[in-house]
């Protein structure tokens, strides 16, 4: 195990009585708030009006950044941003998935910084201060609530960029699984896909003697694979949606990070496909991720294999490690496809995509690498995308 920090702000309010928590927590930071939200999910399902409704009830004026697009775009932060400072916005309020917390992220981060709010994207500068920022959590996937990350798409160029810092963590978030009962079947799917990659892109690691994380992140992927059918089957199951709501905030709230170096090349290879081509996250890892482990198997078989026993259930006498962890691999294709989910670009139609494009793209040389499992070039894309097709 490797020496660690572990540390996560986040205040979480968990359960069907989570809404009525809002006033109080928002009013700790004072009565102007930016909304941001996405393209009408939380107007259908009337969450909207019960939270203006609740702000209204606590003298709170609010201000509306609507319209947030999955893989959402840098220049609602810039729009966000410049709201913020001409209102002297208190608090900025995210009530949706990753795309409008990701956004509320960037706003919130950009308002104090002098400079261009992308340099954070583009790891030119780190921020130092941030706004008070808190989430209303509809769909468990991307981890954004409590996670140290957000990830921008800039429309000059379409380039998708993450960065982490402790100030991208909400000050607090409401779950109530009761909102995700609208989601329909696909997003629900893309969410688990996304969830379990989050602890996926953990446990391929080569540092030895995890023994903790490694038997948390199993029973976190366990948790989704066990629950997954049932909210697909039954779209108001209140306990499967908790399983995964809460599974999905400890995937990536960096406590099964603790000891261990994450891999995260997977999400590289995806980001430029979701970049690029404005698929879903959760889709495109359902494509990616099993060509990555394919690929990886050539290089680090046994991991691969102990995911396919501890996680998969193969059986420990299948044979050896690469076997073990190729029959791991066609079943966490199956799974995938169990939920409609696509496992291979022809399936979103990309397999005739210009792969060194999006290489090229992602590294800025031959030489750059990403990921730490195994390390990927450009080369390696091209051939992950290759083996995806
Ligand atoms: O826009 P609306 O109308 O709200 O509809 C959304 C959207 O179409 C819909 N939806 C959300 N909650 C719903 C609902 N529909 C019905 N009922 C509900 N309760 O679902 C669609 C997807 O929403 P989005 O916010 O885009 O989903 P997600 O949470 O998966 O976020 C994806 C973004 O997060 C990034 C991804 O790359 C992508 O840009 N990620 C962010 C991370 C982070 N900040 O830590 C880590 C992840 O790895 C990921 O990269
Ligand atoms: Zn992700």
């Amino acid at each position: 195990m490797i020496d660690f920090v572990f540390q996560n702000p986040a205040k979480i309010i968990f359960g069907r009585d989570a809404l009525h928590h809002l006033g109080a927590e928002v009013l700790r930071y004072g009565k102007r708030v930016l909304l941001v939200y996405g393209g009408g999910s939380v107007k259908r399902s009337g969450l909207f009006d019960q939270v203006m409704a609740i702000l209204a009830g606590g003298g709170v004026a609010v201000w509306e950044l609507g319209g947030i697009v999955p893989n959402p775009r840098l220049s609602r932060v810039y729009e966000g941003i410049d709201i913020c400072r001409k209102a002297k916005i208190d608090l900025v309020l995210a009530l949706g998935g990753g795309s409008a917390i990701d956004t509320a992220k960037g706003i919130a981060n950009g308002v104090p910084y002098d400079g261009d709010v992308w340099d954070f994207y583009s790891a030119k500068a780190t921020p130092k201060a941030v706004l008070p920022l808190g989430t209303i959590l509809t769909i468990p996937a991307a981890g954004s609530e409590m996670s140290y990350s957000s990830v921008i798409t800039n429309e000059d160029g379409m380039l998708k960029r993450g960065y982490n810092s402790v100030t991208n963590v909400p000050a607090f978030s409401l779950l109530n699984p009761e909102w995700t009962f609208t989601l329909p079947p696909y997003q629900t799917a893309c969410g688990c896909v996304d969830i379990m990659a989050h602890m996926m892109e953990r446990y391929f690691t080569l540092v030895e003697h995890v023994e903790l994380t490694d038997r948390l992140i199993a029973a976190g992927i366990r948790t989704v694979l066990n629950n997954a059918p049932k909210v697909m089957a039954k779209p108001d199951d209140y306990d499967a949606r908790a399983e995964l709501m809460w599974t999905g905030a400890l995937a990536h709230n960096t406590l099964l990070h603790t000891g261990r170096i994450g891999d995260w090349g997977s999400h590289k290879v995806e980001h430029e496909l979701s970049a690029s081509f404005d698929i879903a996250h959760g889709a495109g890892l359902a494509i990616v991720f099993p060509a990555w482990m394919k690929y990886a198997v050539m290089q680090h078989p046994k991991k691969i294999a102990q995911f396919a026993v501890d996680v998969m259930d193969v059986p420990t006498d299948f044979g050896n490690d690469t076997d073990t962890a190729l029959e791991g691999i066609r079943r966490l294709e199956v799974f995938y496809r169990s939920l409609g989910m696509p496992t291979r670009l022809a399936d979103v139609g990309l397999e005739n995509a210009d792969y060194a494009a999006l290489a090229n793209r992602a590294l800025p040389n031959e030489e750059a690498t990403v990921g730490e499992y195994i390390k990927l070039t450009r080369k390696d894309f091209v051939a992950i995308y290759e083996l995806a097709k």
